[in-house]
């Protein structure tokens, strides 16, 4: 038969990480603070509000110099683990390895002239380290992570200056890793920027609704720029890698058959698709010119934005998935992610109420092909538990098992239906940082960390059961479930 059957024999099986969820060394070596570094651990369970960081929490976080209460200093230690943590990963027969490169290792505050060069010599060690296994390094170039330095000084991505320093650093980094790095992914998902501070380092102190958004979009515009920018930048220094968008992917039904529901759906939909509709297809999509309007948003462009995006054009389609959610007429479907809409009953959910939806991984990827027509990348999937090692010392994650056997046997699924997928890369491979909550306690790992949320622990890595599970998995190309 003339459909594939099989996973294609490049297929990039790996895992996806980010430097403030597992770098720690906060201070170490020059590096500046950055947004993600100012923000506590949320209570037990509970999602953070995406808009949290205020003045005066960001006060407090600039008067405290140690960890403190601030979980994403420390991470993991990857800073000093690496070499052995690769190797882990090397041991599962990693092909492909998501990383950031922290903007504040490079250039402390943002706004300096020239890179630090001790944050480029720990990049140009991580990736020798990972090329020596022959795992791809996939390079994200913020991951919910920029220099704190530009949210003080400029108010983050609210303003257009931004866009000169992200360009000054994404040429440094391209030069010296252009030959080394293929794939490249310029924001983290970029879409969250509708939902406050932690995309667009703006704060909203005092702001209303509408200014909240006014200025959400205005930041979204200001990447949208330095993305396209970083991309064209990319393509003339050098013409075979691949720049990504990444998109934070909501795959939406409708509460019912009313066509009320299933209108209001297909507007979550569209919404959730705004970013990549601008990044893969190079201009803004009509529908948002309504939204803009309703919401008296005025987007203010300079001479020669339009072009810069047209000409700026993404070359792959990345996204994480991890959920589903359901919609109605009525509800704001502008919250995605962290307010988890309403309940799906077909579906269960995990201690953080995350919905487990296999055939909605199905669904999103070849809604997402169909729109596009673009190579798509996962890479972001997985399951954060409570976990602990059982009497024998060890981690029996049969529920992690299953998740990834479901999500990865959709994908096959849509590779059948006609999709082009060029990798699977698992979330958080390493128990790390959780990145809503900031908990150690929420783990995705094949491989177990020994620390607590206090930051105790003698940061031991022990593999799971899910970690043989996965070596298998890669080992058989994606046979042997
Ligand atoms: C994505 C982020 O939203 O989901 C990651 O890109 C994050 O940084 C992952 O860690 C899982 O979310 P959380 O909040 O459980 O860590």
């Amino acid at each position: 038969t003339d459909y594939p059957h099989a996973f294609p024999k490049d297929f990039l099986w790996g895992g996806a990480t980010a430097a403030n969820q597992i770098e720690g060394a906060f201070a170490t070596d020059g590096k500046g603070l950055t947004t993600a570094e100012i923000v506590k651990k949320a209570a037990d369970r509970q999602q953070i509000s995406m808009g949290n960081v205020t003045k005066d929490s960001l006060r407090e976080a600039l008067a405290e110099q140690t960890v403190g209460d601030y979980p994403k200093r420390r991470g993991i230690d990857f800073y000093h683990q690496y070499p052995a943590d690769i190797k882990l990963f090397a041991q599962m027969g990693f092909k492909a390895l998501r990383i950031s490169i922290a903007w504040a290792r490079i250039f402390p505050n943002g706004d300096e002239k020239r890179p630090n060069k001790a944050g480029l010599k720990f990049y140009d060690n991580l990736i020798a380290e990972m090329k020596k296994y022959n795992i791809e390094p996939v390079v994200t170039l913020s991951h919910y992570e920029m220099p704190l330095g530009l949210t003080l000084k400029y108010n983050g991505w609210a303003s257009r200056e931004v866009v000169s320093d992200f360009t000054r650093f994404t040429q440094t980094v391209f030069e010296r890793y252009k030959d080394k790095v293929k794939y490249w992914i310029t924001f983290n998902e970029i879409n969250t920027g509708a939902w406050g501070f932690h995309e667009t380092g703006a704060l909203e102190d005092g702001l209303t609704e509408q200014e909240k958004l006014q200025q959400r979009y205005q930041a979204l515009h200001h990447q949208f720029i330095a993305s396209a920018l970083a991309t064209t930048q990319l393509h003339e220094m050098e013409p075979e890698d691949k720049m990504g968008c990444m998109l934070a992917r909501m795959q939406t039904y409708p509460a019912t058959t009313d066509p009320a529901d299933v209108l209001a759906t297909q507007q979550a939909n569209d919404r959730n698709l705004f970013c990549t509709d601008v990044q893969v297809r190079g201009e803004y999509p009509n529908y948002m010119n309504r939204f803009f309007a309703e919401h008296k948003i005025k987007i203010k462009m300079e001479p020669g934005d339009q072009a810069v995006l047209r000409e700026g054009k993404v070359d792959y389609l990345s996204f994480s998935y991890y959920m589903s959610t359901v919609t109605a007429a009525g509800e704001n479907e502008d919250l995605g992610n962290f307010s988890h809409g309403l309940k799906n009953k077909y579906l269960e959910e995990t201690p953080w109420g995350w919905q487990i939806d296999p055939v909605g991984l199905r669904i999103s990827l070849n809604e997402l092909w169909d729109r596009y027509q673009v190579p798509l990348f996962i890479v972001e999937n997985g399951i954060g538990m409570l976990e602990a090692p059982d009497s024998d010392g060890k981690i029996h994650d049969d529920y992690r098992i299953d998740y990834l056997r479901e999500h990865i046997e959709q994908m096959q699924e849509a590779i059948a239906d006609g999709v082009k997928l060029l990798g699977y890369l698992m979330w958080g491979p390493i128990d790390l940082i959780s990145f809503s909550t900031s908990e150690m306690s929420k783990r995705y790992g094949f491989i177990y960390v020994d620390q607590d949320d206090e930051g105790k622990g003698s940061l031991k890595r022990t593999p799971k059961d899910s970690f043989y599970w996965y070596q298998k998995v890669i080992a058989t190309n994606g046979k042997d479930l």
